[in-house]
């Protein structure tokens, strides 16, 4: 069973500068509550118990944004206004939430090998701090849980990308032809040219890990952008145990991704009931002149 994740947000969040320079990538709000929320979510809602946050040094924003503040909270009590102490005191309600840094930025691998300790010798959940998954039946990473009881292997969160999109993602070679989202992998080829892309199978923002994969992880030497990729040693893990994919069911959002991250604040203020109206107004006459 699945008891604990891994949530890496220690990037210097680069497509997102100059806002990254003082505010972590991973705060940007959707309207208002920052993207990280979201993903912790979804972890607690999937029954995870424990999650560990990978922070750097100029991100103690996100362990605030996660710790009570008492000040804040005995002034809305003094004001009565309930509703809004309710708001900020069940932030991350239901799990436990640890915090590590990563000293220095060598890439996701290294940003996951920091887990080490806190994981210990059991299979994991890896979700990238960038990274939503919106769906209104089971969440993401439970889907991928659930098909982890199956296999008791890694699996890899996957989405259907266009041929002229492979470039951006690590893409997937099936070992057999698939019949249902989850299938063995016979390789994965990170950000391959269009014409020699195995699939359309694209890696996303989730994982699931079983330990070993710290054995490959602790020398793994930088590649692409001369950084440790958390793909290199799950191909090397790959040698020694099975790697499943998953095609993950739900709507997905790389706010690191300036045109998914103004999707998502649309998307989420259209379901809001205090903007909904509004903001269809809006959208409607913006239209007008496009
Ligand atoms: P990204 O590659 O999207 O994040 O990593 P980045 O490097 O911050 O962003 P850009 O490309 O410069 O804009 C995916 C996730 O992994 C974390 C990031 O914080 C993000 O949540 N990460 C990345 C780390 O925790 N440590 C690293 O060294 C690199």
């Amino acid at each position: 069973m699945i008891r604990k994740a891994v949530i890496p947000a220690a990037g210097y969040g680069t497509r997102f500068l100059p806002i990254t320079k003082a505010l972590p990538k991973e705060l940007l709000p959707i309207i208002d509550r920052p993207t990280i929320e979201y993903i912790v979510d979804e972890a607690i809602k999937a029954g995870i118990t424990d999650i560990l946050l990978i922070v750097s040094s100029n991100k103690n924003a996100i362990i605030d944004y996660f710790d009570y503040n008492i000040e804040l909270e005995s002034i809305l009590l003094a004001k009565q206004k309930e509703e809004e102490y309710h708001l900020v005191r069940n932030i991350a309600k239901g799990a436990n939430l640890h915090f590590i840094r990563q000293k220095e930025q060598l890439g996701l691998g290294h940003a996951v090998l920091q887990a080490e300790a806190f994981i210990g010798n059991e299979p994991f959940a890896v979700l990238l701090g960038d990274d939503m998954y919106v769906t209104e039946g089971t969440p993401a990473i439970k889907q991928m849980m659930d098909a982890f009881d199956k296999t008791k292997q890694s699996i890899l969160g996957t989405m259907e990308v266009a041929y002229e999109d492979t470039y951006k993602y690590g893409i997937c070679t099936p070992k057999e032809e698939k019949k249902g989202p989850l299938v063995e992998l016979k390789d994965v080829v990170e950000k391959p040219d269009i014409e020699v892309a195995p699939s359309r199978s694209a890696i996303g923002g989730r994982y699931i890990l079983t330990p070993t994969i710290f054995e490959y992880l602790k020398n793994q030497q930088k590649g692409k952008g001369n950084e440790i990729q958390l793909t290199d040693a799950i191909l090397r893990l790959m040698k020694k145990e099975k790697v499943y994919s998953y095609d993950i069911d739900a709507k997905r959002y790389d706010v690191g991704n300036k045109l998914d991250y103004v999707e998502a604040i649309l998307d989420f203020g259209l379901q809001k009931d205090d903007l909904k109206e509004g903001l269809k107004a809006l959208i409607k006459e913006k239209a007008k002149d496009l």
